[in-house]
């Protein structure tokens, strides 16, 4: 028998992360959650049969505890979709409180090079891993009232593209998705709003946000041997958006 991938979610309390983790632990993954809030971490865990691990990952030494318990629990790490994340600023650049920006840059850049950091060097000694970060279209693309989230998410892009290289040596692939609007948590506001959901649905070719499940299945495909020769990759899901 083979043994099930071993897969860290980041973000697994909420959106994106909680249905990636569903998804994956369907698939037959051993899936190990990762959050700030203890209750919906747990939730997802107990849905996932799946390890739950709180963890900030703008701390260094947070992220360290995780990477230790997944090495005492399962003595390897296969995969990891890293969605924690946030989007505050709706607001014109000039307005923008410098707190907004750097908060933002910590949370989704910063946060993002600690877990595949710390993911990394629990892969490196098997020499196999496939690490997917969550960029955004505004990893490309511009739409206006959001530089800090738009900023960190181009910063994303280049990190995964950065690791990619580094890490292709020692077998793991690093790959990046980009969903456009997902009715979720973080952008569900936006979309019901009548005039920016109007707006938004106007760019869609596909006629619809995203639910989560479309991203967890690129993510899904990505963390699989059927992705096996793509690394440092932008996969935008996003209703055809950037195509317009
Ligand atoms: N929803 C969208 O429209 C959309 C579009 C493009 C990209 N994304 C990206 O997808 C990812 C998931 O977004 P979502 O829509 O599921 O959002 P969400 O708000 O539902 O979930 C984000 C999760 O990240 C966690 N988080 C925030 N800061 C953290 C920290 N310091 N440490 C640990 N966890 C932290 C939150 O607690 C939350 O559970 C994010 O990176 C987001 O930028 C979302």
């Amino acid at each position: 028998m083979t043994e099930r991938p071993v897969t860290l979610v980041t973000g697994s309390a909420s959106g994106i992360g909680r249905v990636t983790a569903l998804h994956l632990a369907s698939l037959g993954h051993e899936v190990v959650c990762t959050d700030l809030p203890v209750d919906a971490l747990d939730e997802t865990a107990a849905m996932t049969a799946g390890l739950a691990v709180a963890a900030d990952v703008t701390s260094e030494a947070e992220v360290a505890v995780l990477g230790n318990r997944i090495r005492d629990t399962h003595g390897r790490l296969d995969g990891v979709v890293h969605c924690a994340g946030v989007e505050e600023d709706f607001i014109d650049a000039d307005e923008m409180p410098l707190a907004t920006f750097e908060r933002t840059m910590r949370i989704n850049v910063t946060g993002s090079f600690l877990v595949a950091q710390a993911a990394a060097r629990i892969m490196i000694p098997r020499r196999t891993g496939s690490i997917v970060l969550l960029g955004s279209i505004l990893s490309t693309v511009a739409y206006g009232r959001n530089a800090a989230y738009t900023a960190s998410k181009g910063a994303v892009l280049q990190l995964g593209k950065a690791l990619a290289v580094d890490w292709a040596r020692h077998g793991i692939r690093v790959n990046v998705v980009g969903p456009g609007p997902v009715a979720t948590p973080m952008s569900q506001e936006t979309i019901d709003d009548p005039e920016r959901g109007t707006w938004l649905l106007e760019r869609i070719p596909l006629g619809r946000p995203a639910e989560a499940i479309d991203v967890a299945r690129v993510c899904a495909f990505l963390l699989s041997p059927d992705s096996g020769y793509m690394t440092g990759a932008y996969l935008p899901v996003d209703g055809g958006w950037l195509a317009l």
